[in-house]
């Protein structure tokens, strides 16, 4: 396996560089780039870490070389959210970004399966899928907008409030990411019942927990450890999937648009990557009217992304 991480220098791409530098399986190889000077560092940082995954960091002009031969690609690339500002406040900046390296892995790894992590989610992954189809090289089993994040939010908060343990929950995540189309199925959470209450501060505070760390890091940026963690999990079920294993996440893909283009939903990734789109199942009327009170912002969200590449 090989897996190229576009954005490596920064506060996701190091945490997520050191998790798979750990967690790959061996022999695979670890490419890591960005525009900033010190990305060959920390791949020579990482390459004492004694296991059987190669590093190599690749600097702003070698971003072809980075990614030749990847299986997978994902990107953390771009500026994170300071305090009072929304993911889509990131657009101007981070729309651009995405584009110009969707572009690279089109011309050099059109094969691979790609997890984007930059924000706006929502809108940079219908400006990857763009980029790939203007290309003719769009696979929508491929592309894959990580909200991982969400889901281990949403399982950490979960099991704090029942006095749980998080590694036996499970809690499906659907929609989009950010604010209300972030959207937790609390109803199908098995052995444990909530009062609606309890349902409704939960998800307001799963939809906020974002906000929750840039608040608290004050300027710092936004979720960079949690997010490291999220994608790594996403980056092996991923690996696992190619391997032939069948593995089941939550992700933002192209399905079968009933809801929209785009949406979160869990799927069963395997050797295509996508090899099943699968119900989320029955909705409780608080989720149905969740849903559909955010479906025509996701939709613009989508609508907003499609239009920057015409
Ligand atoms: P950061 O500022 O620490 O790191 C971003 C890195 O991207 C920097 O090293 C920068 O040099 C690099 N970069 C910028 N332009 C580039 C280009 N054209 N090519 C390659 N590298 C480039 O930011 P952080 O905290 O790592 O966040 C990155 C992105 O992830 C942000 O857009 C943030 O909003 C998003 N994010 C997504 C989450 C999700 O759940 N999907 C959760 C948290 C953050």
């Amino acid at each position: 396996m090989k897996v190229a991480v576009l954005g490596a220098a920064g506060g996701i791409g190091q945490a997520l560089s050191l998790l798979l530098k750990t967690q790959l399986p061996a022999g695979s190889e670890l490419s890591l780039y960005d525009v900033a000077p010190v990305v060959p560092g920390v791949a020579v940082d990482l390459s004492h870490i004694p296991t059987d995954v190669k590093v190599a960091g690749f600097g702003k002009d070698d971003l072809g070389a980075a990614l030749v031969g990847s299986d997978i690609v994902l990107i953390p690339a771009g500026v994170p959210r300071k305090p009072g500002m929304d993911r889509s406040d990131l657009f101007n900046i981070n729309a651009g970004i995405v584009a110009n390296l969707v572009e690279a892995i089109a011309d050099n790894c059109p094969d691979a399966c790609i997890g984007i992590i930059t924000n706006p989610v929502n809108t940079t992954v219908p400006i990857a899928a763009q980029v790939l189809k203007k290309k003719g090289v769009y696979n929508k089993n491929k592309l894959f907008g990580v909200t991982t994040l969400d889901v281990i939010r949403s399982e950490t908060f979960v099991a704090e409030l029942e006095g749980l343990n998080p590694a036996n929950i499970t809690v499906p995540v659907i929609g989009g990411h950010s604010g209300t189309t972030i959207l937790p199925l609390l109803s199908q959470v098995e052995n444990v019942t909530f009062t609606q209450e309890q349902i409704e501060q939960l998800t307001h505070r799963i939809q906020n927990a974002g906000t929750e760390v840039v608040e608290a890091k004050a300027g710092g940026g936004s979720a960079t450890l949690s997010m490291g963690q999220a994608a790594a999990r996403f980056c092996l079920s991923l690996v696992k999937g190619l391997q032939g294993e069948e593995v089941i996440e939550c992700t933002y893909v192209e399905g079968d648009g009933s809801d929209a283009v785009f949406f979160a939903q869990p799927v069963r990734l395997g050797k295509n990557g996508v090899e099943e789109i699968l119900s989320y199942g029955a909705l409780s009327d608080y989720e149905e009217k969740c849903k559909k009170d955010m479906l025509d912002g996701l939709k613009g969200d989508i609508q907003t992304g499609l239009d920057f590449v015409k």
